[in-house]
């Protein structure tokens, strides 16, 4: 394994003094990472699940290549140009119909914040000082900036940072799996406590955020459809906003082409990125209805939206977020999830594995762990050293590859899964 010894580069969420040594890769190709001694890694979550049609897809490095001898960066105050223009109105056509207006930014966390500053100021623009607080789903997370961590589930990672972040009110997320006996039971629960807050604090919350159908870092978990559908009524019942943090769930990855579709709900707010850019830039997009949009426009300055970053609406990233969608519409992600389905099967009868559940293109089972043994880092290590990025979430294990994957290297995942639970 090559060694940490001269980087200079602080990785993320890494306590660098107790890391393993990390991986120099050299280049990808499809689902597979090629590191820099020669060897080959299966890259099992889509690299942070970003990757949508794997490493070094031709037509995406094509457009961006092409994009780059044209305009690679260009303010976007004042300024627009057609790969931007074109985005958006295509995330426009692709999403429910109140979504209308795109604004830009860089990645998932910048999205959630540009979705709640949106929210907040849609109020106060409107003179409802009081609408104020958030409400969010229990196990959330939404992303590391200060207003991401607030209305994400506190943890080791925000603790440092506790004081800064403001109140949210949670309601419990009725995680649900194959065979759950009690599934409308914490539906119903979860439904009566958000009855309850909403009561509480009549006229208080500007939105809601969830990450429909999914919670990603908070270990793939997963809720009916019938679930966010039911929130939808509460919260239109007290003309509360729906935040979708669609950045997991969005293009294509719980089996259509956004969870928003799935359970045919209409979110006023929805934040893309991960795979916006098929996983090649960095890039994200929040989306608003014509009436979140209409209280901002006005004759009045102080009612603009004052937010924007350098590399606001980037032309590399939108013509690969472009290429990224021409290849979205033969709709890969339905082999994958047709795979996933029938590969389930193996991880179902394991005596070591529970909770055992599928979203369209992802896969998540928790390992049974004796103690406090950290199942997490073992796997990690264990499955690398035999070639395959896997990271599991906490006793969280999941597969998430990129859409190009075929069927062999697919099952060699759960192969290597399953002996290696087998061994723990
Ligand atoms: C649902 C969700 N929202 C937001 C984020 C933050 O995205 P980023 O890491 O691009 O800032 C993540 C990252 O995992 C996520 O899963």
């Amino acid at each position: 394994m090559s060694e940490r010894v001269a980087s200079r580069v602080w990785s993320p969420f890494t306590q660098m003094k107790a890391a393993l040594p990390v991986q120099q890769v050299r280049a990808g190709r499809g689902a597979v990472l090629e590191l820099e001694d020669g060897r080959q890694i299966l890259d099992c979550i889509s690299s942070w699940w970003v990757t949508l049609h794997g490493h070094g897809q031709p037509e995406i490095a094509a457009a961006v290549a092409v994009q780059a001898k044209e305009l690679e960066q260009v303010i976007a105050a004042g300024f627009t140009h057609r790969p931007a223009e074109e985005l958006a109105r295509r995330l426009v056509d692709a999403l429910p119909a109140p979504l209308k207006w795109v604004f830009y930014s860089d990645d998932g966390s910048t999205a959630v914040e540009v979705a709640l500053k949106l929210a907040y100021q849609f109020w106060r623009n409107q003179g409802e000082r009081n609408r104020t607080r958030f409400l969010r789903l229990e196990g959330a997370y939404h992303g590391d900036t200060f207003g991401a961590m607030s209305v994400g589930e506190r943890s080791l990672f925000t603790r440092p940072f506790a004081d800064l972040l403001f109140p949210t009110d949670a309601v419990p997320f009725p995680a649900t799996w194959e065979g759950d006996g009690e599934v409308e039971a914490k539906e119903a629960r979860a439904l009566a406590r958000l009855e309850e807050l909403l009561a509480r604090r009549p006229g208080q919350y500007a939105a809601m955020i969830l990450e429909p159908l999914v919670q990603g870092a908070g270990g793939m978990r997963m809720c009916r459809p019938h679930f966010l559908a039911a929130v939808q009524v509460l919260l239109r019942q007290c003309d509360v906003l729906a935040i979708y943090d669609e950045v997991l769930t969005g293009f294509g990855r719980t089996g259509a082409l956004f969870a928003c579709e799935k359970a045919a709900t209409q979110p006023d707010i929805i934040c893309l990125a991960k795979g916006l850019t098929g996983g090649f830039l960095p890039m994200a997009a929040t989306v608003c209805s014509q009436r979140v949009f209409s209280a901002f426009y006005c004759d009045d300055p102080a009612k603009a939206f004052y937010h924007g970053h350098s590399y606001t609406a980037n032309p590399l990233g939108c013509a690969a977020a472009l290429a990224s969608l021409d290849l979205l519409a033969g709709e890969p992600f339905r082999r994958l999830a047709a795979w996933q389905r029938e590969e389930v099967v193996r991880l179902r009868g394991h005596q070591r594995l529970e909770r055992v559940r599928v979203c369209g293109t992802i896969v998540a089972a928790d390992v049974v762990a004796e103690g406090e043994a950290r199942v997490g880092p073992l796997l990690r290590e264990r499955s690398l050293a035999r070639g395959f990025l896997l990271r599991p979430l906490g006793n969280s294990a999941y597969v998430l590859p990129p859409y190009c994957i075929e069927r062999p290297q697919l099952a060699s995942i759960y192969d290597c899964l399953c002996e290696l639970i087998d061994a723990l």
